[in-house]
């Protein structure tokens, strides 16, 4: 008996709780995720993805009809769809897919009406349930951008709750593998908007959800044409504007590192230098530069590079790239700073990291490659 209980005590333990033993948090398969917009159908179809390079792929996105709640789609949608999953899940059946909900542009309002009531979040749940099983998803993501007060952010808590628990009695009334979960969220856990600070739920967010992808860009741009910036940088040490202040802000507020899926941009931003003998990152600028409203994809950096014969700088301190030739100036991600910031993630326990969007890198997918690489395989 005694001899039992020693084995259950320290053989066992390690088995059922190896976390505890570690000190660690469980070891969990690298998450290395891209959105795939859907309004490039015609041109980068999902059969044109690399599924080698990603474990989980994004179709973005979908929004639920504004008066039923519940999601309605016109044909070419519902082709999109399948076409989507079954494209991906042919070529590799081990990728999954899930479908993502929102984006930049949507209607926010629709989302705190859907949110603010038990049975209008029912119907949107179940509708969502519904859709991933139709068409043969393997999850489900929130894009709301954003809740917009301390209200709007009760909301979106209470509607991932409920999520959660309606995924987990259909997956269990059902005797199949639960959906995923997740949420794309702002790089920082909380922000100010006039005077009021507003937290994402971390707590619910902990427990209801499988992971956060959060947004590490768009920390400059067209709005501010006063100065270059690095607009996904990873370090600022003069502001609060950086990838490492946004994650330590979501540690702090408790999510679990492991639940943290880290945002790289596949698109660079523009400038119109103020003197092309000043050039820096934050150097002055009077306008936005090459590109549409002063936003280059990847391959349009790439061709920009070649074509002008641009100067490419790497900057260590922000963990960025740029080019300039003249007065235009391009700040971008590259294979370098991608790799580093991969290798951070990593470093510092967070899941894994995702792009957006994998249709902007080059033919021969060179930043998706070198990422997939950098992260190292520390199975043991
Ligand atoms: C719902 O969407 C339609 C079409 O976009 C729009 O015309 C209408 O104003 C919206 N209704 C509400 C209540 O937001
Ligand atoms: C960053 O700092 C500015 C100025 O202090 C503040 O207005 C803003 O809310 C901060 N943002 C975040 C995400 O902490």
């Amino acid at each position: 008996m005694a001899l039992l209980k020693f084995l259950l005590c320290f053989l066992l333990f390690p088995l059922i709780f190896p976390s505890s033993i570690a000190g660690a948090a469980p070891m969990l398969p690298p998450v290395k995720a891209a959105y795939w917009p859907s309004w490039v159908l015609e041109t980068f179809p999902p059969s044109a993805i690399d599924t080698a390079l990603f474990t989980h792929v994004y179709f973005a996105f979908l929004m639920p009809d504004n008066r039923s709640f519940a999601f309605e789609f016109p044909d070419t949608t519902v082709a999109a769809l399948s076409q989507f999953t079954t494209s991906l899940t042919r070529k590799n059946p081990s990728v999954k897919t899930l479908f993502s909900i929102g984006g930049g542009g949507s209607d926010s309002d629709l989302f705190a009406r859907i949110a603010s009531d038990t049975s209008s979040r029912q119907i949107f749940i179940d509708s969502s349930i519904k859709t991933a099983r139709k068409f043969g998803f393997h999850g489900v993501d929130l894009d709301w951008e954003f809740p917009k007060d301390t209200t709007e952010m009760k909301y979106f808590a209470d509607l991932i709750i409920q999520w959660r628990k309606t995924i987990d009695r259909e997956a269990k009334t059902t005797s199949r593998p639960p959906l995923l979960l997740t949420a794309a969220v702002y790089y920082a856990s909380e922000f100010l908007t006039y005077g009021e600070r507003r937290s994402f739920p971390a707590e619910a967010i902990s427990k209801s959800l499988d992971w956060i992808n959060v947004m590490c860009f768009d920390y400059h741009g067209s709005w501010d044409t006063s100065a270059t910036g690095a607009h996904a940088a990873l370090f600022d040490p003069h502001t609060n504007l950086s990838s490492h202040y946004g994650l330590r802000s979501w540690i702090s507020a408790g999510v679990p590192r492991n639940k943290m899926v880290m945002g790289i941009p596949l698109y660079g931003k523009s400038w119109t230098l103020k003197d092309p003998n000043v050039h820096g990152v934050g150097a002055p600028a009077t306008a936005v530069g090459p590109g549409d409203n002063g936003i280059l994809t990847y391959v349009q950096v790439q061709e920009f590079n070649k074509r002008t014969a641009a100067t490419v700088v790497y900057d260590i301190r922000t963990v960025s790239a740029y080019s300039y030739v003249e007065s235009s100036w391009v700040g971008y991600d590259s294979v370098q700073s991608t790799t580093t910031k991969v290798e951070f993630a990593q470093a510092i326990g967070l899941r894994g990291y995702f792009f957006w969007a994998l249709s902007y890198d080059s033919a021969d997918w060179e930043i998706s490659t070198h990422a997939s690489n950098a992260w190292v395989d520390d199975r043991l």
